[in-house]
């Protein structure tokens, strides 16, 4: 795809697809994942769209966390969190899928609306609060699918009856449930919209969290050939230098795989010339305004682990040039949300073709 086909994309379709929810972004974004979901249900379809759209290329494969991923670029979690359009995001081009965050229990989230649009600043703000259909259905989906077409990474998270105190078994219980399906499980301690989700980011607790996950991990790997599943934190853009640096200390002492930088901040900086009311609406700031801090926290991950510890970049990347950035500033893989939105589905396509011209990236 070209810069015409971005700009069709930008002035054709885009304004369609927002329109398909009246004025409402979280309706759009239903209606589009039910249509991708369709398609998921055809083979034909999706093969179609996968010839159309997806770059197969050697030279983009990546092994990261001993997974064989066909491609760097990634779906990030919470756009598609109950798995229902998983052949169509492999069609798409995408090289992995983060589904969730899902939680034990079934939940409907915070009330509507949350999930605003900041079309100028190509930004969302969303307080959703991690509605899902919890970790039982998920995984009875993901079990129909197999084999997945492209890897599959877990997002999971705490049910929000569950009092933090109890996060721990929370966390069990759904990493026991999708287990078997994940390729990879990334742990949600980040998520603005949880009231209290993220001090399990403080030392002490993420220790706790991590050293029952681990022991999890490995007993049930007793019983399955592919061994204990690679476990990825994902972290806030929000948490100081100093901060990281100590969930990095207790990521390393607790054999984490990897590390997801960055989930959507609670910061509103670069928000100028934004309704005040709209800037002030509670939820994570997503896309463009964030771009510059997910860099900087995968910078100095990958040097704070002197490269050591694979990087999951995400934050803002919504054209080729921000993917390149973010694989230059150590990210091993990197994931979409926002600039999908704003940038349409041959985003990852578009990437892909740039990593390939693009000796400095190339593995
Ligand atoms: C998210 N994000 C997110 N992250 C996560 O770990 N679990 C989740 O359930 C969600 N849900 C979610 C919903 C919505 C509406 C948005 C916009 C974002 C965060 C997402 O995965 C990503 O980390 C950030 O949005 C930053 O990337 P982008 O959007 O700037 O590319």
């Amino acid at each position: 795809m070209n810069r015409s086909e971005a700009l069709f994309y930008r002035y054709g379709i885009r304004p369609i697809l927002f329109r398909l929810g009246r004025g409402d972004a979280e309706t759009a974004h239903e209606r589009t994942l039910h249509i991708l979901a369709l398609i998921s249900r055809s083979r034909l379809l999706c093969k179609t769209i996968g010839h159309l759209t997806t770059i197969r290329d050697q030279r983009l494969h990546r092994t990261v966390c001993g997974i064989p991923f066909p491609n760097p670029v990634g779906l990030a979690a919470g756009m598609d969190k109950d798995g229902v359009a998983i052949p169509a995001w492999a069609a798409l081009g995408f090289g992995f899928v983060e589904v969730g965050t899902v939680t034990h229990h079934p939940q409907p989230g915070n009330p509507r609306p949350r999930l605003f649009r900041l079309p100028e600043q190509e930004a969302l703000i969303n307080r959703m609060g991690f509605n899902n259909q919890g970790a039982a259905s998920l995984a009875r989906r993901l079990a129909r699918l197999q084999p997945a077409p492209i890897p599959i990474g877990v997002s999971i998270g705490k049910s929000k009856i569950t009092p933090l105190e109890q996060a721990i078994d929370d966390y069990r219980a759904s990493f026991r449930q999708l287990f078997p399906y994940a390729a990879y499980i990334a742990i949600n301690v980040s998520s603005p919209n949880t009231p209290g989700l993220r001090q399990l980011q403080d030392a002490d607790q993420l220790r706790a969290l991590l050293a029952d996950l681990q022991r999890e991990n490995t007993e049930l790997a007793h019983s399955d050939r592919r061994g204990p599943r690679p476990l990825l934190v994902k972290i806030a853009p929000d948490l100081s230098d100093t901060a990281i640096e100590e969930v990095l200390t207790v990521c390393t002492d607790y054999g984490v795989a990897g590390i997801i930088a960055t989930n959507t901040t609670i910061g509103r900086e670069g928000l100028t010339g934004v309704d005040p009311r709209l800037a002030a609406e509670a939820g994570g700031l997503s896309g463009r305004p964030l771009t510059a801090r997910a860099l900087h926290v995968v910078r100095l991950i990958a040097r704070l682990t002197g490269n050591r510890l694979p990087i999951i970049g995400v934050g803002g990347i919504h054209t080729p040039d921000d993917g390149l950035r973010m694989l230059e500033a150590g990210a091993s893989l990197i994931q979409l949300y926002t600039g999908l939105v704003y940038y349409g589905p041959l985003l990852p396509r578009r990437i892909n073709r740039a990593i390939l011209t693009h000796s400095k990236v190339q593995q």
